[in-house]
């Protein structure tokens, strides 16, 4: 109801503000870094502590609620219809390290699969995301909203090399924004986090976001925040409803740009993170 999302975002909000300090305090400082699946998939014992930490207040205030989390995510995902927690705990790990400041924590509540809750905050550079389902989308207390553009020559696209570093995949990658920008587009830019990528759609500082390759838990919270913001979520391949665990992310201000650069998008074979 009504009530219980107002209570669940507030939650969410209290365990990003909590786990910020962490994030800011780590930020400064010169750190271990480990790589996970190569050397642009990278984790510091930052990641893990904040993940920790938020773990232990969902199941401290919901028992009974499931948690799907970047660093203990099991290889197969099984996304329930139930109540469930989608974090990531620090998404820009590289540029958390690099001193780059585009890293948030995403914090997502799902029922039945799909965002009804979302909260991005970047302490770094103190923006604070939040929506809840039928509410309306806020960056620091104040509303925003997306822009009304319906055409790749009046968009700013932003989308990512990505983690992957297999020479097929990257020739995809390269000749998709080599196909959106000669449409022409006004440009493509990066920000090197998904959060804070579709933060910019969701606010208006750009128009849509595409992306293959990165998990529910980069696109959760955001996509309720996208949402709220006036703005739609579908696969890559332009069809809707979005699958979470696919992989294959349109974020974009209106359908028909989305509709526009999915008609022009080379799909990306990677492997699905799990089954709905
Ligand atoms: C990564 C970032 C990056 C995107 C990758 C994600 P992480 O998240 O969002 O922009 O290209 O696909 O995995 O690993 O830093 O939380």
């Amino acid at each position: 109801s009504e009530l219980d999302l107002k209570e669940i975002l507030d939650f969410a909000i209290e365990c990003a503000k909590t786990v910020g300090p962490i994030i800011k305090d780590g930020y400064y400082r010169k750190k271990d870094i480990s790589e996970k699946l190569g050397p642009a998939d990278l984790v510091t014992k930052y990641d893990k502590e904040v993940e920790l930490k938020i773990v232990e207040m969902i199941n401290e205030k919901y028992p009974s609620h499931e948690i799907i989390g970047e660093e203990s995510a099991s290889e197969n995902i099984v996304l329930s219809k139930k109540p469930t927690w989608v974090i990531d705990p620090i998404d820009g790990t590289t540029n958390f390290i690099s001193q780059f400041p585009y890293c948030a924590t995403l914090i997502g509540y799902m029922v039945d699969r799909v965002p009804v809750v979302g909260v991005a905050f970047n302490p770094i550079l103190d923006e604070l995301f939040a929506a809840r389902k039928g509410n309306g989308a806020t960056k620091n207390g104040e509303k925003i909203t997306v822009n009304d553009t319906k055409e790749i020559s009046k968009s700013l696209i932003i989308t990512e090399f990505g983690s992957s570093r297999d020479d097929k995949i990257l020739d995809i990658v390269l000749e998709n924004m080599k196909s959106t920008i000669l449409t022409p587009s006004r440009g493509i830019r990066a920000l090197g986090a998904c959060g804070p990528n579709v933060c910019c759609v969701a606010s208006g500082q750009a128009d849509l976001l595409y992306e293959t390759g990165m998990h529910i838990w980069d696109i959760c919270a955001v996509s309720i925040i996208l949402e709220e913001a006036g703005g739609v979520v579908m696969n890559a391949d332009g069809s809707t409803p979005l699958n979470y665990l696919n992989r294959k992310y349109i974020a974009s201000c209106t359908p028909e740009l989305a509709k526009e650069v999915a008609s022009k998008l080379k799909p990306i074979d990677v492997p699905a993170d799990g089954i709905e």
